[in-house]
């Protein structure tokens, strides 16, 4: 197994893993010294792109996006979402992964669980490919953004879930808008790393929308904090700049060759 994989999953229960999403190499570099994990996400066909779901993401703009997030990443460990439709089966999921981690070097890829694939993630770890596991939440399958696992049905069938990801051979699985109690039992029984987003602070570790994180995606639901509001900084920015060209202030002397 790749040397920050391994890392990462002898971290769980020693310290929380701290995660975000990067589309693009500036990010990437200012994130690269505080996470752990720097995921590729296909919300940059949501949050970059301005499409209506992750669905159409194509295989081609998420290595464009990822070769730019390596660029700009040395400690994190890169791992990179794979779209929808190409991992349907064995030899779709292994020759596109491949494509993914020769072309991008990324550390693993992420597939998101539509609570039958799990075949597919025993194939990729079998290949040589870390996986990581996605459920809860999982936008590649459900339309309607709801929590999961407040029912005591759901909660079996995520626990089970959790635990096939598991023998499957994930190093870790992200937790997407799972309830406290039920985030608090996958945590407590599977042996990798849960990563939250959404999920309460019982996971192992918590990932978050960069865009969201900054308040620049207009995306706030009650499990995201605002950290900042590059909306509000950069709109600042730009209306001095609108005054001082109108005002001829900009460009000076000094701007000018
Ligand atoms: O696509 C993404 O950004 C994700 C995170 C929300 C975990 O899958």
């Amino acid at each position: 197994m790749k040397q920050k994989i391994f890392r990462i999953k002898k971290l769980k229960s020693k310290r929380k893993l701290v995660c975000l999403t990067a589309y693009s190499k500036p990010i990437t570099k200012v994130l690269d010294k505080y996470c752990d994990i720097i995921l590729v996400g296909d919300s940059v066909a949501t949050a970059f792109y301005g499409m209506k779901n992750t669905k159409t993401i194509s295989l081609n703009t998420m290595i464009n996006h990822s070769l730019a997030v390596k660029k700009g990443s040395k400690k994190s460990a890169v791992v990179v979402d794979m779209p929808v439709n190409t991992y349907k089966n064995f030899r779709q999921a292994e020759k596109n992964a491949k494509i993914i981690s020769k072309t991008v070097h990324c550390d693993a890829v992420k597939i998101e669980s539509n609570g039958k694939n799990f075949n597919i993630i025993r194939h990729l770890v079998k290949s040589g490919i870390p996986v990581m596991g996605h459920i809860g939440f999982t936008p590649q399958y459900k339309k309607k953004f709801k929590p999961h696992g407040l029912k005591k049905n759901e909660e079996k069938k995520l626990i089970e879930e959790s635990k096939k990801i598991e023998k499957a051979g994930a190093f870790s699985i992200v937790l997407e808008c799972i309830a406290e109690k039920t985030a608090k039992k996958i945590t407590r029984i599977v042996n990798i790393p849960t990563i939250g987003i959404g999920s309460s602070k019982f996971c192992d570790g918590q990932i978050l929308v960069t865009d969201d994180l900054i308040g620049l995606s207009g995306f706030y639901p009650k499990f995201v904090k605002k950290y900042l509001n590059l909306q509000k900084i950069l709109e600042k920015g730009v209306r001095k700049f609108k005054d001082d060209v109108i005002k001829g202030k900009f460009p000076k002397k000094m701007n000018t060759y």
